[in-house]
C-alpha cells in the first residue's frame, strides 16, 4: 500500500509526455518533462542531433524549449539569424558541438538571454569576437577541441550601445577588471579549453571560475602567478601537456580555494621546486600520475597545509601522517611532526 502510494506520488512529480509536442521539427525528438504536484512545472527538451544535409536554420522548436541539442549538423559559420526565433529565447542549455563552426557573428547568441550552459566543443574556432557572450548568464562553457591560440576575456565584456567595450588587461589596471565585475557576466563557473592551441596560460582575471580545464594545449611553461586572481577556483586540470617543462615557483599563487589539482601525463615535467605549490592553502588532492616527476621535495608539505593525498607515477600514493615518537617543543615547529608517507620508499627526498 505504502509502495503504491509512493509510486502514485512519484508519477505526480515527474511525467514525461513525448508525444504531440507543438512545433517539433520532424527530424527532432521533443520531450516535455513535467514536475511538481499537478504538473505545475514543465520543461521542454529538444534533440535535433545530426539532422542531415539541407536542413535550414533556424530549426523550428517548441515555444518554451529549455534544452536544445543541435550537435553534428554541419552548421559552419554562425550567422545572426541561425539561433533566433520563437523558442530560442527561453533556452537554458544549448549544444552546438561538432558543427564545423569557424566563426560566430557578434550577435549570433544575443537572443539567448537565459542561456546558462553552452557547448561549442569539437568545432574549428580560432577566436571569438569581443562581447560575443555579453549579457548571457553563462555558467558553463565548453570550448574544448577547437583551435584557440589565444583567449580573450573580452568575449565576456559588456556592450554599450551595441558596441563592445574594450577591456585592456595588458597592464592589469584594476579599473578595467572591475567593469567586468559589475557586469552580468559573472556567473561563469566552468570553462573548458582543453585540446586547443594555447601556448601559455591565458589571463582570466575577474572571472568567478570554479572549474578550469587547460588539458592538451601546447603550453611549455607555467609562470609565477599565472592563475592569480582566480580565487574561487576549486578544480584545475593542466594535464596531457606534451611540451610542459617548467613550472616557476609561485605558479599557483592566489589559488586560495583550489582543492584538486590534476597534473597528469606531463612527460617533460621532471622536477618541482617546493615553492611551486606556494599559496595552495586549500589543496587536498594533487595528482601527478603519468608525469615525469619521480620524487617529491620533502618541504612540500609546508606549502600544502590541507593536502590529503598525492599521486605520483603509476600507482604511488602518498598521504599525510603524524610522525611517531617525535615531539617538538620549539615554537614554530608545530607542523614538523607531519610527514608525507608513500606506499613506496624513496619518493620523498
Ligand atoms: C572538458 O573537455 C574534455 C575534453 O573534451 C572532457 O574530457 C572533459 O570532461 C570536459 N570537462 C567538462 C567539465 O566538461
Ligand atoms: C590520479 O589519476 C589517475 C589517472 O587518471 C587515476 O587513476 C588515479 O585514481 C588518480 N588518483 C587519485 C587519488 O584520484
Amino acid at each position: 500500500m505504502m509502495a503504491l502510494l509512493l509510486c502514485f506520488g512519484l508519477s505526480l512529480l515527474v511525467a514525461v509526455q513525448p508525444s504531440a509536442v507543438k512545433n517539433c521539427h520532424p527530424g527532432c525528438h521533443c520531450e516535455v518533462e513535467s514536475f511538481g504536484l499537478f504538473d505545475s512545472f514543465s520543461l521542454t527538451r529538444v534533440d535535433c542531433r545530426g539532422l542531415g544535409p539541407s536542413t535550414t536554420m533556424p530549426i523550428t522548436i517548441p515555444l518554451d524549449t529549455a534544452h536544445l541539442d543541435l550537435s553534428s549538423n554541419n552548421m559552419g559559420p554562425l550567422s545572426d539569424t541561425m539561433l533566433a526565433g520563437p523558442g530560442y529565447t527561453t533556452l537554458v542549455s544549448l549544444d552546438l558541438s561538432s558543427n564545423h563552426i569557424t566563426k560566430i557573428s557578434p550577435n549570433a547568441l544575443s537572443k539567448l538571454r537565459y542561456l546558462e550552459t553552452l557547448d561549442l566543443s569539437h568545432n574549428n574556432l580560432e577566436r571569438l569576437s569581443p562581447g560575443c557572450f555579453s549579457g548571457l548568464p553563462l555558467v558553463e562553457v565548453d570550448l574544448s577541441h577547437n583551435s584557440f591560440q589565444e583567449f580573450d576575456m573580452d568575449i565576456f565584456a559588456s556592450k554599450i550601445n551595441g558596441e563592445p567595450v574594450s577591456v585592456d588587461l595588458s597592464n592589469n589596471k584594476l579599473v578595467s577588471v572591475s567593469m567586468n565585475l559589475h557586469g552580468r557576466v559573472l556567473h561563469i563557473q566552468s570553462l573548458n579549453l582543453s585540446a586547443n592551441r594555447l601556448s601559455s596560460v591565458l589571463k582570466l582575471e575577474g572571472l568567478p571560475l570554479r572549474y578550469l580545464n587547460l588539458d592538451g594545449n601546447p603550453i611549455t611553461q607555467i609562470k609565477e602567478g599565472a592563475f592569480a586572481q582566480l580565487k574561487d577556483l576549486v578544480y584545475l586540470s593542466i594535464s596531457g601537456l606534451q611540451e610542459l617543462q617548467d613550472m616557476e615557483p609561485y605558479s599557483f599563487k592566489g589559488l586560495q580555494s583550489l582543492q584538486v589539482l590534476d597534473l597528469l601525463n606531463n612527460p617533460k615535467l621532471k622536477t618541482l621546486s617546493p615553492a611551486v605549490f606556494s599559496g595552495l592553502e586549500s589543496l587536498q588532492e594533487l595528482n601527478l600520475s603519468g608525469s615525469g616527476v619521480a620524487s617529491l621535495p620533502k618541504t612540500m608539505l609546508s606549502h600544502l597545509p590541507s593536502i590529503k593525498s598525492i599521486t605520483v607515477g603509476r600507482s604511488i600514493h602518498c598521504w599525510r601522517t603524524q610522525k611517531q615518537g617525535q615531539f617538538h617543543r620549539q615554537l614554530g615547529q608545530a607542523q614538523n611532526n607531519e610527514v608525507l608517507n608513500c606506499n613506496i620508499e624513496g619518493i620523498v627526498l
